[in-house]
């Protein structure tokens, strides 16, 4: 029997890729998503990729009785939980909404999973838990620094709320995936990044701006302690990403976990620089990008980059995309777009 997958957030960035490579593993996948930052088309794409379909529940996780009612319809044997208000800006002008729903679905979808007895779990956590880091690059050992927005502290709190849940409930297990910057899209272009509005991330405004959509990208800071100035992210391919929540399942289901909480950094290792991916993307796409040095955005952290040995050594898992495919990818998916039609 195929194990099922319950993805909350199925049709977002991170999780329409997590699907694709659940099918493609042998998985089973039930979607819960409230649409609210996504576009149902976007399922449709990931089945067209896969061949394969799935359940589809227009669920809001933070309301209870409708997280109630999901768990009680299927047979879930795991949880991969993205669903979650995502902009750091957005956070600081509206904490108390992120608190409301990256809180209160976290909690009504663990209250589910301990009363049906489900034991796996795996979680959307963030580089954005490390702050401005003493040593780089940083390990899961590196101390969490105070969080620098209410965004940042959903992700920390909803760890510590991860390691309570565990130590009553053994039975659960649970892996908090520390991600890094995903960018990119899926090589056949059919799933991509979708923001709604003016980006916010770097990578859709540049794009977006390659394309004529925007007049021109700002860059926030060239007064960083960096080699150019600019701050520098460990950037990584969202499909390299995705499948590492395929190798973090197939980890739990192996019964190899030591300890039933455990977190992963998941990046390639590189930092790289605002500077370096206006240059590259330039390279692959062969266009040339507006761009002016701004003012340096409030909460920006100066410089991030990730120590991967442990998931590499763990869970098997390594990033095989490099940066010109990361960009090469977004590039086709932002000219893909303007045959979708998907407003
Ligand atoms: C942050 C969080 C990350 C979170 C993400 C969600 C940290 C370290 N990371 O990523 O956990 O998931 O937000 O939105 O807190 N930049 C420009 N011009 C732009 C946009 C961005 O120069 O128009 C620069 C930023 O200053 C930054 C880099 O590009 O140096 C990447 O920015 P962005 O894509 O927004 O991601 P983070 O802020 O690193």
């Amino acid at each position: 029997m195929e194990k099922v997958v319950l993805v909350t957030g199925g049709a977002g960035y991170i999780g329409s890729h997590t699907i694709v490579e659940l099918q493609s593993n042998g998985f089973d996948v039930v979607v819960a998503d409230n649409f609210s930052n996504s576009n149902p088309k976007v399922l449709t794409a990931v089945q067209t990729i896969t061949g394969k379909k799935f359940a589809v529940e227009n669920v809001d996780l933070s309301d209870e009785k409708q997280c109630e009612q999901l768990f009680a319809k299927y047979h879930i044997d795991a949880v991969i939980h993205f669903a979650a208000k995502k902009y750091v800006g957005e956070s600081v002008e509206k904490p108390l909404e992120y608190y409301r729903n990256n809180f209160f679905s976290t909690i009504n979808v663990l209250a589910e999973m301990t009363k049906h007895n489900i034991p796996f779990f795996v979680f959307s956590s963030s580089c954005t838990v490390y702050g401005e880091a003493e040593t780089l690059p940083v390990t899961e050992q590196t101390p969490v620094q105070p969080a620098l927005s209410p965004y940042g502290n959903t992700k920390q709190v909803i760890e510590e709320i991860l390691k309570d849940v565990c130590h009553t409930h053994k039975d659960i297990q649970v892996i908090a995936l520390r991600y890094f910057n995903p960018i990119g899209a899926h090589p056949s272009a059919q799933i991509g990044e979708l923001p709604i509005g003016v980006p916010q991330n770097l990578i859709p405004y540049v794009t977006q701006t390659a394309i004529g959509i925007r007049e021109c990208l700002h860059v926030f800071g060239k007064t960083y302690h960096t080699p150019d100035g600019t701050c520098q992210r460990d950037y990584i391919h969202v499909v390299d990403l995705a499948k590492a929540h395929v190798k973090a399942l197939e980890y739990m289901l192996s019964g190899k976990m030591t300890d039933n909480f455990d977190v992963f950094n998941i990046g390639t290792g590189n930092p790289i620089s605002v500077l370096e991916i206006i240059t590259t993307f330039e390279k692959v796409t062969h266009k040339k990008l507006p761009y002016k040095i701004v003012d340096k955005r409030q909460g920006d952290v100066e410089k991030v980059w990730a120590d991967t040995t442990k998931a590499n050594q763990i869970l098997g898992w390594k990033a095989e995309y490099g940066l010109e495919d990361m960009l090469n990818t977004a590039w086709k998916w932002e000219l893909s777009l303007k045959n979708k039609k998907w407003e």
